[in-house]
C-alpha cells in the first residue's frame, strides 16, 4: 500500500477525479474527464485501458489496448492498477474479465524499454509498480477471469497467474508460458510460486528452467490454463464461468481465496525490497544490458 501511495505523486493528475463513485452513470461521466486530464499529461488521446460492463450484473470486462502487444509500459501499468483500483472499491461490480484488445497477443510482459538503458532510479520504480500490479490482482476480493485471446509469454503471464481462471483460445499461435530463461534471466519468485501453486512443484521446474512455452492442448493438459475454447467463443466462455463463482457468496469466496493465497502474497509484501535490489543490481549489469540491446535491436530488424 505504501508503494501505492508512493506512486500517487505520479498518477495523482489521473485520481484527483475518483474519490468516492456512488454510482456507474458517475463514474463512465467521470472517466470521459480523467481521460482528458490523462490525454493532457501525456501528450496523447491513447487510452490503453478500456473498462466496459458486461451483458451479466455486476460483471466489467478489461480490455488491455496498448498496441501493439500489450507490453508492460510504466504508463500502462500505472493505468491498469487505477482502474483495478476503481474497480475493486466500487460495489456495483463481483468480477472482472480480462482480456487483450489487441490483435496480436494477449500480453508481451516486461516492456524492455524500460529495463535497458535506463537508470537504477527509473528500474527501481518500475519493479514496485510491476510488484504493486501483482499484488492487486493476486489479493483481489473480485472474481478474476483471463480471457487469453492471443499469445501470453513471459510477463505477459502475470494476469493469468494470479487470475482465479484462465480461459485460452484454441489457436496455435496462442503460446503462453515462462520463457525467461531462454533470453538468459530468471523469472522472479513472485511469477514462479503462483506457478506452483497452479501447476505444481515438478511441472514447474521443468516448465521453467526449460523456458517452456504450451501451445491450447499442452497448456491444458499441464493445467496452466482451466480451459480452452475457440477464439470467438473465449468471451462468452467466461462470462458463463463468471456465472457459476458468482453464485457463490461473496464474503465466503473472498476468506477462502485471501486463505489460500496470502502465503504467497506475504512472501512478495515480505521480502519486496530485496526483491527490487536484486533486479536492479541484476539488469544493471554491463552483460545483462547488452543483451537486452542486442535483442532488442533483432526485434526491431524483424520489425523492419
Ligand atoms: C518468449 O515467447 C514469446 C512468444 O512466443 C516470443 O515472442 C519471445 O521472443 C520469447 N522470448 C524469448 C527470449 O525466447
Amino acid at each position: 500500500m505504501a508503494l501505492i501511495v508512493g506512486m500517487l505523486s505520479v498518477v495523482r493528475p489521473l485520481l484527483c477525479t475518483w474519490a468516492g463513485l456512488p454510482d456507474a452513470a458517475f463514474w463512465w461521466k467521470e472517466r470521459a474527464t480523467c481521460c482528458k486530464v490523462r490525454a493532457r499529461r501525456f501528450g496523447s488521446q491513447r487510452q490503453l485501458v478500456v473498462v466496459e460492463p458486461s451483458s451479466t450484473a455486476g460483471v466489467a470486462v478489461l480490455k488491455l489496448k496498448n498496441l501493439p502487444v500489450n507490453s508492460f509500459s510504466l504508463e500502462f501499468l500505472t493505468e491498469l492498477i487505477i482502474n483495478l483500483e476503481k474497480l475493486e472499491n466500487d460495489k456495483t461490480f463481483r468480477g472482472i474479465i480480462i482480456t487483450s484488445d489487441c490483435p496480436k497477443a494477449f500480453s508481451a510482459g516486461v516492456d524492455l524499454r524500460e529495463i535497458c538503458g535506463k537508470n537504477p532510479a527509473h528500474y527501481t520504480e518500475y519493479w514496485k509498480v510491476l510488484q504493486d500490479l501483482w499484488l492487486r490482482l493476486y489479493l483481489s476480493n473480485l472474481v478474476l477471469i483471463s480471457a487469453i485471446n492471443g499469445p501470453c509469454a513471459a510477463g505477459g503471464c502475470l494476469i493469468p497467474l494470479t487470475s482465479d481462471y484462465r480461459i485460452l483460445a484454441d489457436n496455435p499461435k496462442c503460446l503462453i508460458g515462462l520463457n525467461e530463461t531462454r533470453l538468459g534471466i530468471s523469472a522472479p519468485f513472485w511469477f514462479k510460486d503462483p506457478l506452483v501453486n497452479i501447476i505444481g512443484h515438478r511441472a514447474s521446474e521443468h516448465a521453467l528452467q526449460l523456458g517452456l512455452l504450451f501451445p491450447p492442448a499442452e497448456a491444458l493438459q499441464v493445467g496452466i490454463v482451466d480451459k480452452v475454447v475457440p477464439k470467438d467463443q473465449v468471451q462468452s466462455t467466461a462470462l458463463s464461468v463468471m456465472t457459476q463463482w458468482l453464485a457463490i457468496p461473496d464474503h465466503a469466496r473472498q476468506l477462502t481465496k485471501n486463505m489460500i493465497r496470502k502465503p504467497t502474497a506475504d512472501l512478495l509484501v515480505k521480502h519486496r525490497d530485496t526483491d527490487i535490489q536484486n533486479f536492479v543490481s541484476f539488469i544493471s549489469r554491463d552483460s545483462i544490458q547488452k543483451s537486452l540491446q542486442m535483442y532488442l535491436a533483432k526485434l526491431k530488424q524483424n520489425k523492419d
